[in-house]
This record gives structure tokens, sequence and C-alpha cells, in this order.
């Protein structure tokens, strides 16, 4: 199967994504196809990605008048106030709703952009071209948009899905390896949560795709990465159900994230993985994963030296903060911390089936420590 194309189909809207190399100089041609009244573009990146990629995107973008936010990739860039002047100034521009804004950059460019995207006129053309790997399998597809507040991540946000996404693989060529690690995690959680086969290729093909960046495997991963994705979303667009099974491994992630005030000490990728493994345990001890499944993701996390040791990172005297972190997730319904646990690789439980009490899951974080 070539993979250059996969639809998004979701109640409010149904899109493309377009697959390849060297994608970025088509902008352009697509967004005259696609998008035919747009006259103006606000791009929205990343102040420290390579020229090199602004410059061919831009390039083909010639006919239209730009407008361009060049920003930090820092979670304090994802506020209401930075939203705020964006906002003001695309209303100074004259924009109005057949023009477009593009996000250019990571999750944080994506989630920024989207949300200017949804509230500015109430909706202009939006397209995402992610440029991190965690961004191309995860944050650009879904349509949550997202800005942080001192009481934590992401608290305050919308649903708005993009008109398309542009995810060229040649822009992972200067990705930081531990950006692609932190990228690799989310292929990892959607091969665990929903297809054991996907896991399997995981387990022969890591390597290469993490080590080797090798092109041909690394598509692979997103676009399988992409579809299961997709299934998901479009049977649970607004998270009322299914949607909550992604959210595997994140409820610790948050908490470690919280524990380190957010910052780059630990990204959300690193989080995530040792947030995955520490529910495989859990789930294990509740008797709901076997022991073989577990030491099959154990297995995989060894050969691909993935993060999995939370003492590395954590002492003892951090856990009380990572549970208040974890009991702020907007997720819970009640004072109980609700978590989705594996049953075996392939198949989550049930969300809401499984809701802690802060204690327990107090003692168990604690137990690594004894
Ligand atoms: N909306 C969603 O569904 C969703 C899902 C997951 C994560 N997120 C959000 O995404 C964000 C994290 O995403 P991310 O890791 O992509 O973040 P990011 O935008 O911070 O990028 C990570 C790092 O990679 C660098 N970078 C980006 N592209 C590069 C390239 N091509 N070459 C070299 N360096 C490059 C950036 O400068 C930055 O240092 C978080 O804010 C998280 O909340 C959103």
């Amino acid at each position: 199967m070539k993979k250059t194309k996969l639809f998004i189909k979701t109640k409010s809207k149904i899109y493309p994504i377009y697959f390849g190399s060297n994608l970025l100089n088509k902008t352009g041609k697509i967004i005259e196809s696609q998008l035919p009244g747009v006259k103006k573009i606000c791009i929205i990146t990343d102040n420290k990605l390579p020229k090199h990629l602004l410059k061919k995107t831009i390039t083909s973008l010639k006919k239209y008048e730009i407008t361009l936010f060049k920003l930090p990739a820092q979670e304090k860039t994802k506020s209401l106030k930075i939203a705020n002047k964006i906002i003001e100034k695309l209303l100074k521009n004259n924009f109005n709703r057949s023009d477009c804004i593009i996000a250019f950059g990571g999750g944080i460019f994506g989630d920024l952009s989207a949300f200017v995207s949804s509230l500015t006129k109430r909706g202009l053309k939006f397209v995402n071209i992610p440029t991190t790997l965690l961004a191309q399998v995860d944050a650009s597809i879904g349509g949550k948009t997202g800005i942080n507040t001192k009481q934590g991540k992401n608290l305050i946000g919308t649903f708005y899905q993009p008109d398309f996404i542009l995810s060229d693989v040649s822009t992972l060529k200067s990705l930081p390896q531990r950006e692609l690690i932190s990228g690799y995690g989310e292929i990892l959680k959607h091969s665990l949560i929903y297809d054991k086969k996907f896991f399997l290729w995981l387990s022969k093909n890591g390597k290469k795709i993490l080590y080797k960046k090798n092109k041909n495997y690394l598509v692979n991963a997103i676009f399988k990465s992409c579809i299961i994705k997709s299934k998901i979303v479009s049977k649970d667009e607004k998270e009322k159900d299914l949607r909550m099974i992604l959210n595997f491994g994140h409820t610790f992630a948050h908490g470690f994230e919280g524990a380190k005030n957010f910052s780059k000490k630990l990204n959300h990728g690193e989080a995530v993985l040792l947030g995955m493994i520490i529910a495989s345990e859990l789930s294990k001890q509740k008797k709901l994963l076997s022991e073989k499944d577990l030491l099959s993701i154990k297995k995989h996390y060894y050969n691909l030296n993935l993060l999995f040791n939370i003492k590395k990172i954590f002492k003892k005297g951090d856990i009380k903060k990572i549970i208040n972190f974890m009991k702020r997730d907007k997720k819970n319904t009640s004072d109980k911390i609700n978590l989705i646990l594996l049953k075996k690789i392939g198949k989550t439980t049930n969300p809401k089936q499984v809701s802690l009490r802060d204690l327990e899951i107090r003692n168990f974080l604690n137990s690594y420590y004894n």
C-alpha cells in the first residue's frame, strides 16, 4: 500500500493527512486546491526550527499575504496572553473566515494555532504541519487545542479539526534523538492499547526507527499510528468514552511532568514512556495483565533503552507532588483517580472501569523505593 494519504473522519469534519518526504514545497499547491478561498495566511512557528524548513514553505506560498509569528517552543507559549496577541494581530490585518492559519512546528504550535483558529471570527481555516514525531503521530490528529494556566497544562481549550495535515517525514531529519524517542512513546502507546500485531512489528523494527531513522520504517510506523488514533477519534471525537483509552500512561505522565514543573528536565513523551511502564506494572498487580505480556513490554523497553526506572528521575519525597497533579487531571470525575490500564497487549480496560483512591496509587509508587 502506498502511504500518501489518509482521511480522518469525525462528526464535525472529514480531512486528509498527506504523508511523504519533501512535501513542504507543495504546501501552496495543496492550499490552492483544498482551500481556494484563502487570501491571507498566518504562520505560527517555532523560532528554533532549521531555517530551510520555513523557507521552503514560505517560498511555496508566494501568492498569499503572509503574517508570521516565530515563538519559542516552550509550554509558556501556550498561553492566553500569546493567543490574544495573535488574535489581535489577525483582526488588525483583517483576516476573515476563509483565510488560514498554519501551525508549523511541534505540538506546542499545533495546540496554540488550533486554539487561535477556533476562536478568531468563530473559526478560520486551519492547516497543521507537524515537525516532530510526537506531533505527527499524535498531537496533530484529533482536534484538541490547548492552553496552559498556572493551575496546570491544557486546562483551557476547544475541539477544532484542521482542514488538512501535512506530515513530512523529511522534517524529522534535524529532530534531536530525545524528541524522536518522545514521539516513539506515543507510537508504542497506540500499539499497546489497540494492536498487538503492530506491537510485534515494533518489537522487531523499533531500533531501525529510533536509532537508524530509517525513512521507510518511520513512515510505516507514523502511518499505522495515525490509522489507530484516527479510528479512535472518529468514534468518539469529544472524548466522552472510547477516546479516553488514549490516556493510557498519561495520567501518571501528567503527575510526573507536574512534579518537574513541566520543565524540559522531563519532556512529555519521556513522561508518557515512564507512565506506560508503570501503568503496565499496575495492570499486572491488579491481575488484569498477564506476566507474559508484562515481560514482553519490559523487554521492548530494555531493548530500545527506553526510560523505565522511576527512581532515576524521582525521589521518594516527590511522590506526594506527583499524586497531587494526578488528582488535578481534568479527566477525573470524582475524588478518585481514573486510570486506563491494560488487559493484554492491544486491549485496555474500559474507560471509567478503573478509578483508584490516591492512597492506593501512592502506596504503589512507594513500593518502587522499598
Ligand atoms: N492536541 C493533542 O492532542 C496533543 C497530544 C499530545 C501532545 N500535545 C501537546 O504537544 C506538546 C508537545 O509536543 P512536541 O513534543 O511536538 O513539542 P514542541 O513543539 O515543544 O517540540 C519539541 C522540541 O523539538 C524542537 N523541534 C521541533 N521540530 C523540530 C525539527 N524538525 N527539527 C529540530 N527540532 C525540532 C522544538 O524546538 C522543541 O525543542 C505539549 O504541549 C502537549 O501538551 C497535544
